[in-house]
């Protein structure tokens, strides 16, 4: 692996976002046949868009046990394709009914409804395909690992159990504790599962894993913060998608229940919270470090 200690936020992610796009781009080619419309829905929302904040956070944290990258980007890839394909489905009319993603319309407005179901169910399955192809790793038990942590992290106790309470909360005050478990689910479990993948790949025994996934709770929950204050106040053409949704349609959000500056004290307090927590580690945490901060200094 190429040492990079000193970790320039910017330039990591432009090369890890190339190399996304890269893999997008190898196994989401047209076949020439009924499916082009389906594989050109998929390259729409899977390449040259997005942070690739949950690839960049894989391949930073597996960098801290020396993993091969080109391991760390497959893995990357396949969480990226579960995050496109939920963005896909919650901009869905059924869900949060948008036109904007990414700066651009959103898939179901470009290829229609049909297309953006079977893209968002396409991008699951390749997410899966993707870990276990013996390329990501040599280890069958790591590969069946990968596989089940991101199942975990995908279905009822994580990103659609979050989506599914998300919804179900619209109207509803909930308190502190009941919006920290739905964020946790819906925006939370993916963004561990980011980080948890370097240390099953480095078969860390699991209360080593611990500290890690303290650092992954604490910025899931300040990155999910971020998203919310950029709704709340947030420029549009900046975040690439529609603000000021939260409030009207009644959503449940950090920011509806703290107001504004309680919600960005707390987003402050989760990341120092989090780059405590690699404490131990020296330069080479560096990027972890950077992608904290990130977490919630962002605009987009
Ligand atoms: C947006 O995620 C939806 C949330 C889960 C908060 P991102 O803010 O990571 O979106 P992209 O990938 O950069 O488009
Ligand atoms: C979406 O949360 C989270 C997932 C897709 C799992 P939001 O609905 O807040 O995301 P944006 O604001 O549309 O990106
Ligand atoms: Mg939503
Ligand atoms: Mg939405
Ligand atoms: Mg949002």
């Amino acid at each position: 692996m190429t040492e990079r200690p000193n970790a320039d936020l910017f330039a990591e992610s432009r090369r890890v976002g190339e190399a996304v796009d890269c893999l997008f781009a190898k196994v989401l080619a047209d076949h020439g046949d009924g499916r082009d419309t389906l594989f050109q829905a998929m390259r729409h929302a899977a390449i040259g868009g997005g942070k690739r904040l949950r690839p960049l956070l894989t391949v930073a944290a597996s960098r801290l046990f020396a993993i091969d990258e080109e391991r760390s980007v497959r893995v990357g890839t396949a969480v990226e394709a579960i995050h496109v394909y939920s963005l896909i489905h919650d901009d869905l009319p059924c869900m949060d009914d948008d036109d904007l993603r990414r700066g651009k319309p959103t898939v179901h407005k470009a290829f229609g409804e049909a297309a953006a179901v079977l893209a968002g169910d396409s991008l699951h399955a390749l997410a899966f395909e993707i870990l276990s192809d013996p390329e990501t790793h040599e280890d069958p038990f790591v590969r069946s690992e990968l596989v089940l942590e991101l199942a975990r992290a995908s279905g009822t106790h994580g990103m659609a159990g979050g989506q599914m309470m998300d919804l179900t909360a619209e109207g509803q005050e909930l308190d502190l504790s009941a919006i920290t478990r739905l964020q946790q689910l819906k925006t939370g479990a993916l963004i561990e599962y980011a980080v948890e993948a370097g240390t099953i790949m480095a078969r860390l025994p699991h209360d080593a894993r611990t500290r890690y996934r303290g650092y992954a709770r604490n910025i899931g929950l300040a990155f999910q913060i971020a998203d919310d204050l950029i709704d709340h106040g947030g420029d549009e053409a900046a975040a690439g998608k529609r603000v000021g949704k939260d409030a009207d349609m009644g959503k449940a959000t950090f920011v509806s229940l703290l107001g504004e500056d309680r919600a960005r004290q707390q987003a402050g307090m989760l990341v120092e919270q989090a780059i405590e927590h690699l404490h131990d580690h020296g330069e080479e945490a560096d990027l972890l470090r950077a992608i904290a901060r990130y977490a919630v200094e962002r605009d987009r």
